[in-house]
């Protein structure tokens, strides 16, 4: 019998590696090695190099990297064993019968156990698949179509359902060991000597695949409402959650084509995503994006784009993310962030709008050197040259967790440059449309803001009757929602137009006897005095204009950002494109920071 290691050896002396990528790519002589048009992504310049020396190939473009074997497994989508056969015909030698340790798999040195593994999973994929298809389980399958998932797509993603009971028996029957089925994750055993029981019942099931797409783990929804939404299997000899995506097989050639990546955070957002189209669409498993992921995701793609709801868990998660990513980022490799708005995951966005919006997003991402930014200024105030020192410094210790020195050399740039700029409030030129699709809301406080600034306005005028006609034209322009303030509004308009200068001196009582008794003894208050030090009879009249005019352009700010908020509301509603989106999330954040 014949160790694999030196069958594979006995390939590589007999065929060049250039030779088996022949076929596939046209190659040029520079140099020591031969380059040519990278098979894995799309360019025009030739980024791919072979070296028949050194045995393996790289591109420099989208960092494929590998040898004989990895070639043929990567672009002819072939399982490994499948790939040696293919080069053993090619280099005409036959396939010999190989040594126990590691029998069909270089990766598992414990082949054998794990093949009864990647079997029972097997197994149980075709059992879950069968059971969705029986006729007794039609409200399973109206379940998904509710949720606007197709045949074609289920079948697809192998969707299945694992009824109340019924998949021990099928393992069981089958020949399975229950040890084996329990280190599956499918059985779990109690401490008592009842028999192993099912880990899945009465769920929806996503097959969880490795990139060759073999079965090796599952997730379980519960069909409506219920604790926990989603079940997934236990970490096993197959199965780390922290170094698989899901739906990394089914993208894998796109991205090859040149795609990128898109990580949404479910199962469910990974199938409306590749069923609409975009069929690059990867998710975590049920945790945080991991290192291992993203190592996972740059061996074929430079640039995945990470994508998070708009809400406060959302963003929590984008900097969990943002901090991963930089402490692993090498030169040509980063990721960028897509925020979706409020309430909303991708899969319920491509339903209410639809998918051509989402790429609309997709189109304008943050770039990673942004999102830290944003989350380093997050509650920092500038204001002593103390906290000026104090950011400087902060913004060093945060590049020199970057362990790449180029990478760290210029990360140290950009975020300086931004301090920079911002202490000397000089408006950045690049990164200025880049701002954060974060939704921040209106201040809770704000409606309250402007019921009082109306208040203060009216009572510093009937306090000050003089100034009501320098100031009429202004007072005239407010938008007053509440009945009795604005037509307390009307009335001291009316008031200064008719040259009433007998009444200046006791405009209060006039007010007073004009009905508005309640407001004065509501408003003319020590409360508002206290906000409003101007607004009291007391004060002198310049200092009482300019309070005035200073309260009136706060609420005048205010409006003229809800009517661009409305507008764009408005304009999304009927056609949803990122630039508007964009314009709105911005005066939400300027009205939030009123
Ligand atoms: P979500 O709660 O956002 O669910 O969890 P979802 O993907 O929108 O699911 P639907 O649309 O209601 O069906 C996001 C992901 O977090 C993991 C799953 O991987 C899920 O897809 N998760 C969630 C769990 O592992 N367990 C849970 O109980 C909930
Ligand atoms: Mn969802």
């Amino acid at each position: 019998m014949t160790k694999l290691k030196d069958h594979l050896d006995a390939i590589r002396d007999r065929l060049p590696l250039s030779v088996v990528i022949a076929p596939y790519v046209a190659l040029k002589k520079r140099g020591r090695s031969l380059t040519g048009l990278c098979p894995f992504h799309n360019e025009k310049g030739a980024s791919f190099s072979v070296a028949d020396d050194k045995g393996f190939y790289h591109c420099f473009g989208c960092g494929a990297h590998g040898d004989h074997f990895s070639f043929i497994v990567e672009k002819l989508h072939m399982p490994f064993m499948e790939a040696v056969e293919h080069l053993t015909r090619q280099a005409g030698l036959t396939m010999p019968k190989f040594e126990k340790a590691g029998d069909n798999n270089l990766s598992t040195p414990d082949g054998d156990h794990n093949k009864i593994l990647y079997e029972i999973n097997e197994v149980a994929c075709q059992y879950f698949e069968a059971q969705l298809r029986a006729p007794e389980n039609q409200p399973v399958r109206d379940y998904l179509k509710q949720r606007g998932m197709t045949g074609i797509i289920a079948k697809q993603f192998r969707i299945g359902y694992a009824p109340a009971r019924g998949l021990a028996a099928v393992l069981q029957q089958r020949g399975y060991r229950a040890a084996d089925c329990i280190t599956s994750g499918l059985l779990i055993a109690p401490d008592n000597q009842r028999p192993a029981y099912e880990r899945f019942r009465d769920r929806v099931m996503f097959p969880i695949q490795d990139s060759r797409g073999r079965v090796i783990a599952f997730g379980g929804r519960i069909i409506g409402q219920g604790e926990p939404k989603y079940l997934n299997s236990p970490e096993t000899p197959l199965f780390h959650k922290g170094r698989q995506l899901y739906a990394h097989n089914h993208s894998i050639a796109a991205v090859r084509g040149g795609q990128t990546f898109v990580v949404v955070e479910g199962y469910m957002d990974v199938i409306s995503l590749h069923q609409a189209g975009l069929a690059v669409a990867v998710a975590p498993l049920g945790t945080a994006l991991t290192t291992e992921q993203v190592a996972l995701m740059w061996r074929s793609c430079p640039k995945p784009v990470l994508c998070f709801d708009g809400d406060s868990a959302g963003r929590r998660a984008a900097q969990r993310a943002a901090q991963v990513v930089l402490e692993n980022l090498k030169p040509g490799y980063t990721v960028e962030f897509c925020f979706l708005p409020l309430g909303e995951d991708p899969d319920s966005f491509i339903k209410k709008n639809s998918v051509t919006a989402f790429r609309e997003i997709l189109k304008f991402p943050v770039p990673l050197a942004e999102v830290l930014w944003q989350i380093f200024m997050e509650g920092r105030v500038l204001t002593s040259p103390e906290d000026k020192a104090k950011a400087r410094q902060d913004l060093i210790q945060l590049s020199h967790r970057i362990p790449d020195p180029e990478v760290r050399h210029f990360y140290q740039q950009d975020l300086n440059q931004r301090l920079q700029q911002l202490l000397t409030q000089k408006p950045r030129e690049t990164g200025q449309s880049q701002k954060i699709l974060i939704h921040q809301g209106v201040k809770p406080g704000l409606m309250k803001k402007i019921i009082d600034g109306q208040k203060i306005l009216l009572a510093t005028l009937i306090n000050h009757p003089t100034l009501v006609a320098d100031v009429a034209e202004q007072l005239m322009l407010i938008k007053i929602e509440d009945e009795i303030l604005d037509s307390l509004r009307n009335f001291l308009l009316d008031f200064c137009s008719e040259d009433n200068h007998t009444y200046s001196n006791n405009l209060l009582s006039v007010v007073r006897e004009k009905g508005f008794g309640s407001f004065v003894d509501q408003a003319l208050t020590q409360d508002l005095y206290l906000k409003a030090r101007f607004a009291h009879p007391s004060s002198d009249l310049d200092q009482a204009r300019s309070g005035w005019l200073e309260v009136w352009h706060f609420l005048e700010r205010n409006s003229q950002l809800k009517d661009t908020a409305d507008q764009a509301s408005l304009e999304l509603k009927s056609d949803f494109n990122q630039r508007t989106w964009q314009s709105l999330q911005s005066v939400k954040r300027q009205q939030s920071q009123l």
